[in-house]
């Protein structure tokens, strides 16, 4: 199937590694001038550098306004206007106690799960609607459908971005913009080994909990964001797709 991407620009944020570094893989792949951002120009600079044509931008999902303003016009400067705008960043701390999280925790989780990829929507949409396609994908996680006991704060906020996304893609979508959502369950990359403690203990967990008896892999995962990037999937949007090989049970 043709995509119907190359030429496209698109922006993934939180992309040095993990999901955004493969969604930005796989729509290179395709053809699109890719654009990666994270905090770190050194980690942002070596990622990019493993994409042809790639380049890396310094960008804090969670810094306040001007910044993603300003790093959708570095972009439009370098490479041109943004076509495909992926928001993805770091997880909130975990805690096993709900009520044990300060405000400036629950600020902060606000702050970078919400206001700050919302800043990047609203700078991006604006061009987007101008010219008459775009496509907006948030990377969420599978606890917008069933919150994770130890993750109060990335269940929360998720599910708040996820209700924002859903009301923005009914206000552009006569104007050839998709905005759509991406649930991972429990895909491979640093932050699972993390959270489990090692790649052994992780995939021994996945293969007692998932029903597929696996941890996800990242080109899956980017798989299904680069259909919903595509130019074939202009008619799905305000979507949240689970990529959880069957893990959630939430219907
Ligand atoms: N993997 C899963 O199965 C899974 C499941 C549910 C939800 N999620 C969520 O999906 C997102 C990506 O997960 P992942 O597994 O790819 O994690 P990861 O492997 O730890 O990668 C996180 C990426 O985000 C960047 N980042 C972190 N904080 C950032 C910030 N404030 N601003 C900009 N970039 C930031 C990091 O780059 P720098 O350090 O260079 O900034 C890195 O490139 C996370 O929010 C995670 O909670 C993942």
């Amino acid at each position: 199937m043709d995509l119907g991407i190359a030429g496209k620009v698109a922006l993934v944020a939180g992309a040095s590694k993990g999901l955004g570094f493969g969604i930005a893989s796989a729509l290179a792949a395709e053809g699109a001038t890719v654009a990666l951002a994270s905090r770190s120009r050194e980690r942002i600079d070596a990622a990019a550098a493993r994409i042809d044509g790639a380049r890396g931008y310094v960008h804090d999902t969670s810094a306040p306004a001007p910044a993603a303003r300003d790093l959708l016009d570095a972009v439009a400067r370098d490479l041109g206007p943004v076509d495909i705008l992926v928001v993805n960043g770091g997880g909130p701390p975990a805690g096993s106690d709900a009520l044990g999280f300060t405000t400036e925790q629950w600020e902060a989780a606000y702050r970078s799960l919400v206001l700050g990829p919302m800043d990047l929507v609203q700078a991006a949409v604006r061009s987007m609607r101008e010219r008459g396609w775009g496509r907006v994908l948030a990377v969420s996680s599978s606890a917008v459908r069933e919150p994770i006991p130890n993750l109060v704060l990335s269940s929360s906020h998720r599910a708040g971005l996820l209700a924002a996304f859903t009301t923005i893609a009914r206000q552009v979508a006569a104007d050839g913009i998709t905005v759509n959502t991406l649930l991972p369950g429990r895909i491979a990359t640093d932050r699972i080994v993390e959270n489990y403690g090692s790649v052994e203990r992780a995939a021994a967990l996945a293969a007692d909990e998932i029903p597929a008896g696996r941890l996800g892999t990242v080109e899956e995962f980017a798989a299904a964001a680069t259909f919903l990037c595509s130019t074939p999937a202009s008619y799905i949007t305000g979507t949240a797709l689970l990529v959880d090989g069957g893990l959630t049970r939430s219907i």
